[in-house]
């Protein structure tokens, strides 16, 4: 702190604006006469992509483990696995001598069309902190940096360079702005990338109120906010925002821009000094921590296969998996050759290798019972001859295997997908081998939803396979086989059809504005409130063991602040060792506000041997109950009952239990000029104050309207959500004084009365 106060006190007005603008691509400006180093960045969220050239922004990067993508991370929901990955990428940094990573991702899944969807963890923000959590400490623990991103509400890649996300506050808190809270609390990013688009009118790069008041001050974050790659469009206004670096660069004009800001007295010089200090105290951080000039490949790609094997999520499976030994199978599709392991865009990975399917699965069965036909093309094109080449590669078979990935191109940053289909060549195929293969499984590569709804009874077994990094064929082989049990469970709903999604109708948007109309509503919270009946549902994973749960603990009454623990017993109850993800939900019984069915508050993943049992235990806390209420700018609790779910499954809640919750909270009161008279009735507050009247008030307003039925309406039904001084407006005769001086004199009182 004081070096840094120190060589801050030397800076000139150039050197620190210069610090704060990229000096390439990848650095940041190193200032020699005052020996403050530069640092370098580089992508990024499954692997390392560093390229050689610090100006060059695409150019292939040098050979890196390409771990499993995002999508395919978080349906292990396995935070230890996730920490190790971590591990691995930072030594990985450090021979290739990145300070920093940017990553990871963990904007929510709003639409399974988000182009970058493979990049994002979960539809659910408690799921998707949590991961981002273990990544970030992962990488940390190793002494290199990371960036969460996007920050925030980058939840669609469509015009995402200009998009105004509008979105109310409530939803804001509680889903978009969620899994950045949970990462920055508990995993100390040094660094928060923020996201090109605008969130209520303002770009993220120059948001006073996210940049500044809301992760900096309200979370506490400490680290420097970084620019999206060319999301600054003001560097004068972003700088007074809060956003610390703007990348890439150099900008000589932006540089200019700043220095004349300040001299002129624009921007006070207590907000550049701020960005500095947050800056160098990241560059000397990245520093400290020195590690070897080389990795380990094969170890590396070694836990990008057991990660893979892990997310690899078994969705259907009748009898068919694990393979019979011996079985004669043709391997179908072109993605058994050549896998599709990654998405387009700035977390492309040059591989240090890639595992091929087709490979995989001959090491396992032998060449001589292995047949392979190509089935499909990477272009979106309809080819009969290949279908029927496939048909009589399947028709001398035991069983078909389907591997099956949309055109690389489709799955990528920059654009969105356009549906959720297979292409028409692929649904063909499935229906020509199904038809003549009844023991067909397919194997999805896709790095988000896929329909499967017009195929899926026709196949006895689908695994999805994600985009599952270079050593996804080693894992997937191991499922089919049975070396390994599959254990992954969707992190996001597979809808029947696109129709069904929650932001169906407001999606994308138009007229550069997308308004986030399902509110808190997306995900599973969405297919809750509406009944609507899911494909695959959150949370959802078949095992080649069957699991049981009992014994479900929850105390009867607990309080807000100390919350509470969870015990639950699960039993493998099947003949093979297997994994189960234990699902928390809560469910309130009643709220002032409207809230979910239910919210997934914890899980835990656990790892049983055949016949044993384990006693599971998940701390619930003050978070786990309170929601975000916009009135009064925080997050609230209340007194009442709740339901712990515990469940396989967001749709297979096995066991459940009631409790009920004291409240800590002494709310202030809020009552106002427009609160209604439920709100004053229901504020204890304006009860107190209005009780006196209130039978009165009624029988007024019934007289008024004539009794309950001569213009058919019920009296109370009439005035209960007016507000109050609407009502007195129509008794004015019968008051001591003007409605509105009433309602003030009310208002002055119940406010006196404090929390
Ligand atoms: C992406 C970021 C990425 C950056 C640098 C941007 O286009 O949105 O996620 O880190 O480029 O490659």
């Amino acid at each position: 702190m004081e070096k840094i106060n120190t060589l801050i006190a030397k800076m000139t007005i150039e050197e620190k604006a210069a610090l704060c603008i990229g000096a390439s691509a990848w650095t940041t400006a190193s200032i020699d006469r005052l020996g403050i180093p530069s640092i370098f960045v580089a992508d990024g969220p499954h692997g390392v992509r560093r390229v050689k050239d610090e100006n060059d922004i695409a150019e292939e990067s040098l050979p890196a483990t390409c771990f499993p993508t995002a999508a395919c991370a978080a349906a292990t929901w396995n935070t230890d696995l996730v920490f190790r990955m971590g591990q691995a990428m930072a030594e990985e940094a450090h021979a290739q001598e990145v300070d920093i990573l940017l990553g990871p991702g963990v904007n929510i899944k709003r639409t399974p069309l988000g182009g970058r969807n493979f990049e994002y963890y979960s539809e659910d923000p408690f799921l998707s902190g949590k991961m981002a959590v273990s990544l970030i400490k992962g990488i940390q623990s190793r002494g290199v940096g990371t960036s969460l991103k996007h920050y925030a509400a980058n939840n669609q890649e469509f015009q995402r360079h200009v998009i105004n996300a509008k979105i109310d506050e409530r939803t804001l808190r509680e889903i978009y702005l969620r899994a950045f809270e949970i990462a920055v609390k508990e995993a100390k990013p040094w660094t928060v990338m923020c996201a090109y688009n605008k969130v209520n009118g303002e770009y993220c790069s120059e948001h006073h109120r996210l940049l500044q008041e809301i992760l900096k001050q309200e979370w506490g974050f400490e680290g420097l906010v970084v620019s999206d790659w060319g999301a600054v469009h003001d560097r004068v206004k972003s700088l007074k925002g809060g956003l610390d670096l703007e990348m890439p660069g150099p900008q000589e004009r932006r540089l200019k821009a700043v220095v004349n800001a300040v001299n002129a007295g624009e921007v006070a010089p207590g907000i550049l000094d701020e960005s500095v200090r947050r800056i160098l105290e990241i560059v000397f951080k990245s520093k400290e921590a020195a590690g070897a000039d080389s990795f380990d490949e094969n170890s590396h790609h070694q836990l990008a296969r057991e990660i893979a094997a892990e997310g690899i999520v078994l969705l259907k499976n009748e009898n068919i998996l694990p393979l019979k030994a011996g079985a004669k199978i043709a391997v179908i599709g072109n993605s058994a050759k050549e896998p599709n392991y990654q998405g387009g865009g700035s977390s492309h990975i040059n591989p240090t290798r890639v595992d091929i399917p087709l490979d995989d699965i001959i090491k396992h069965s032998g060449k001589n019972k292995v047949t392979f036909a190509q089935g499909y093309t990477n272009q979106d094109i309809f080819d009969q001859a290949l279908i029927d080449e496939a048909v009589g590669a399947a028709a001398f078979a035991d069983a078909a295997l389907l591997f099956l990935a949309l055109p690389p191109s489709k799955e990528s940053e920059g654009y969105d997908r356009e549906d959720l289909n297979l292409t028409l060549q692929q649904t063909g195929l499935i229906e020509a081998v199904s038809a003549i293969q009844p023991e067909t499984v397919v194997i999805l590569n896709s790095g988000s939803a896929v329909t499967v709804a017009p195929w899926i009874d026709k196949v006895k077994a689908l695994l999805q396979g994600w985009m599952m990094g270079q050593a996804g064929a080693g894992a997937i082989a191991d499922i089919l086989f049975g070396e390994i049990n599959p254990s992954g469970k969707m992190a996001e709903t597979f809808p029947v059809k696109l129709e069904d999604t929650p932001s169906y109708i407001n999606y994308p948007g138009e007229g550069k504005e997308v308004c986030y109309g399902e509110g808190l509503y997306v995900g599973y919270r969405y297919y809750d409130a509406k009944k609507i009946h899911t494909q695959f549902p959150f949370g959802f994973g078949l095992s080649y063991t069957t699991f049981e749960y009992s014994n479900l603990q929850v105390p009867e009454t607990f309080t807000d602040i100390n919350g509470l623990t969870v015990l639950v017993d699960v039993t493998n109850t099947g003949a093979i060792p297997g994994k189960e993800i234990v699902q928390v939900y809560v469910h309130d019984h009643e709220a002032s506000l409207k809230r979910p069915v239910k919210e997934l508050k914890g899980f835990a993943k656990v790892s049983l041997e055949a016949g044993e049992t384990k006693t599971v235990s998940i701390e619930l806390n003050f978070r786990s109950f309170a929601y975000y209420h916009p009135d009064y700018k925080s997050w609230v609790t209340e007194d009442g009952d709740f339901d712990i779910l515990v469940g396989a499954s967001s749709e297979d809640i096995r066991l459940k239990a009631a409790t009920n919750m004291t409240s800590s909270l002494k709310l202030p009161c809020i009552l106002d000029r427009e609160s209604t008279l439920r709100e004053w009735i229901t504020d204890p507050r304006g009860y107190a104050v209005l009780q006196p009247m209130l039978l009165e008030m009624q029988a007024r307003i019934q007289e008024m309207l004539g009794g309950e039925t001569s213009i058919g309406m019920d009296s109370l039904g009439m005035i209960i959500d007016m507000p109050l001084e609407s009502i007195l407006m129509f008794q004015q005769e019968l008051l001591p004084m003007p409605a509105d001086q009433l309602v003030d004199d009310f208002l002055q009182k119940a406010h006196a009365m404090g929390a």
